[in-house]
C-alpha cells in the first residue's frame, strides 16, 4: 500500500447528471484507499443510479432524503457534515452549482455542503452550454471566491455528442484533486520541490538514441509525495511512459543538456531538488544530421563526450539538494563520495543488482546517507514510501535553511 485515506470520512455528494456513473467508480477508488465513504444523492442523481449500486461499494446505507424516518439526516441532518473530513460533489449539475453558490439547502447534497466546515470540492459535469452561460460562470466563481475547490470540467466529448467543455473529470483524476485539498495545509505547504525522473536519452541520429533502463517511477512517485504534503511539486522529467499526477507540473525533456536548462529554471525558486532521474553520464559528440546507413563494416565506434553534472551545477543558497546513486558495487563508498563532490545535503542509494528493488518496479529498498555521515538502511517498500521517507529528512533541512 501506498498513499491511505485510513481515518479520513469522505462525504460524495451525487447529483442528476448522466456522468453519475463515473461516480460508482470513484466511490470504489476511495474505498480501496480505505476511506469511509458516505454517499448523499439528490433526488434527481436517484432518477440515474439506485442507492443499492453505492451501498455495495461503501458497505454504508446512502443518504438520498433528510426527510425519510430511516435516513441518519432525520434524526441529524447535518451527521454527514460533520463528520467529513472532505465533501465531494461529484458530478456536480449546473442546479446544484447554483443551489451551492446561493446557500440553499433543500436536499441532502447542499444543505451538507452548507453545514459543513470541511474542505469541499466540486466537479462539474454539463452540456458545454449550460456551462459557459453566463449564470454558471458567475456561480462557478462565487464558488471559487468563498474557497470551495472546482476540480474540472474537462474538454471533449459529452453524452449529448457536442465537444466541448464540461465533461466530469475521470475518476483517477479526481482522486488526485482529493488528496490535494486533503494536503493543502500540510507540512510542505507553501514550499517548490522539483524532482527529476526517467531516464535521458542522448541522441545519435534523427532515429537513434543512447537510452537507460529507468522508469522515472521513483520520481514520480516522490513528486506525489510531495503534493500530498502541499508542496507545489514539479518534475523534470525524461521520456517516461508515467501519466502526468493530477496537479504536479511537468516539464519535459529528452538529453541530459535539457534536463540541465529545465532544472536551472524551475530551481531558481525552489526550496528542494531531488534527483531521482538516471542521467547519462556521456553523450554523442557529433549528433548525425542524417540517420546513419549501414556500412559493409562489422564495427561502428561512436565517440562520447562527458555531460556535466547537472546536480553539482545547480547553486541557490537556499535549495536542499537529494541526490541517488545505482551502484551496483561499493554501495556505500560511492554513495558517500557523491556527497562531498557533488555537494549534496543527502543521498539515496540503491542497490540495482537487487531483484526485487530498483529499475520499473514499485517498490525500492534504499539506504539515505546525509553529510553528518548517518546511514540509515530502510527495508523493502512502496517507491510512494521512499518518497515519504526521503520527504521526511528532506523538511527539517528546510527550516534550517529558510
Ligand atoms: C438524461 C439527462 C441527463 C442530464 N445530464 C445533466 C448533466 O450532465 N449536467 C447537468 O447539469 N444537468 C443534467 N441534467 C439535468 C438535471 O438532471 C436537472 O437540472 C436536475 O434538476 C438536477 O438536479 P440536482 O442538481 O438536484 O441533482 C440531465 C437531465 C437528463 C434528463
Amino acid at each position: 500500500m501506498t498513499y491511505s485515506l485510513q481515518g479520513k470520512t469522505i462525504s460524495l455528494g451525487v447529483t442528476g447528471s448522466i456522468a453519475c456513473y463515473k461516480a460508482v467508480d470513484l466511490a470504489s477508488k476511495l474505498m480501496q484507499l480505505n476511506a469511509d465513504v458516505d454517499v448523499l444523492m439528490t433526488p434527481s442523481a436517484l432518477r440515474f443510479l439506485t442507492p443499492l449500486t453505492f451501498t455495495a461499494i461503501t458497505h454504508r446505507p446512502v443518504i438520498t432524503s433528510m426527510f425519510d424516518p430511516q435516513s441518519e439526516l432525520s434524526i441529524n441532518h447535518v451527521a454527514a457534515a460533520e463528520r467529513a473530513d472532505l465533501v465531494a460533489v461529484v458530478p456536480a449539475t449546473a442546479n446544484s452549482l447554483a443551489k451551492i453558490a446561493h446557500g440553499r439547502a433543500d436536499d441532502p447534497v447542499s444543505a451538507t455542503i452548507l453545514a459543513t466546515r470541511a474542505p469541499v470540492l466540486v466537479a462539474p459535469a454539463m452540456d458545454a452550454n449550460m456551462f459557459e452561460s453566463p449564470a454558471t460562470q458567475a456561480n462557478v466563481e462565487l464558488l471559487r471566491q468563498r474557497s470551495i475547490y472546482v476540480a474540472g470540467p474537462a474538454e471533449g466529448r459529452m453524452a449529448s455528442g457536442l465537444v466541448g467543455r464540461g465533461r466530469l473529470l475521470e475518476p483517477a483524476e479526481l482522486v488526485g484533486h482529493i488528496r490535494i485539498l486533503l494536503g493543502r495545509a500540510g507540512d510542505l505547504a507553501g514550499r517548490k520541490i522539483v524532482v527529476s525522473a526517467g531516464g535521458t536519452r542522448e541522441a545519435i541520429d534523427p532515429v537513434r538514441v543512447i537510452a537507460n533502463h529507468s522508469s522515472g517511477k521513483m520520481g514520480y512517485a516522490i513528486a506525489e509525495a510531495a503534493r500530498d504534503r502541499g508542496a507545489q511539486a514539479v518534475i523534470v522529467s525524461a521520456p517516461t511512459a508515467l501519466p502526468d499526477p493530477t496537479g504536479v507540473k511537468v516539464a519535459r525533456i529528452n538529453s541530459a543538456l535539457e534536463m540541465g536548462h529545465a532544472l536551472d529554471r524551475e530551481c531558481a525558486d525552489a526550496d528542494a531538488v531531488i534527483m531521482a532521474a538516471a542521467v547519462a553520464d556521456w553523450r554523442v559528440a557529433q549528433i548525425a544530421e542524417q540517420k546513419v546507413k549501414k556500412t559493409g563494416a562489422d564495427t561502428w565506434t561512436i565517440d562520447l563526450v562527458k555531460n556535466p553534472d547537472l546536480i553539482a551545477g545547480i547553486h541557490a543558497d537556499r535549495l536542499v539538494k537529494v541526490g541517488f546513486a545505482a551502484e551496483s558495487e561499493d554501495l556505500i563508498d560511492n554513495a558517500r563520495a557523491k556527497i562531498q563532490s557533488k555537494g549534496l545535503h543527502m543521498i539515496v542509494a540503491n542497490d540495482i543488482t537487487a531483484e526485487d528493488a530498483g529499475f520499473a518496479v514499485d517498490d525500492n529498498r534504499v539506504i539515505i546517507l546525509d553529510r553528518e555521515g548517518s546511514i540509515e538502511r530502510l527495508p523493502l517498500m512502496s517507491k510512494y514510501d521512499v518518497g515519504v521517507e526521503i520527504l521526511d529528512r528532506v523538511i527539517p533541512l528546510l527550516g534550517s535553511l529558510a
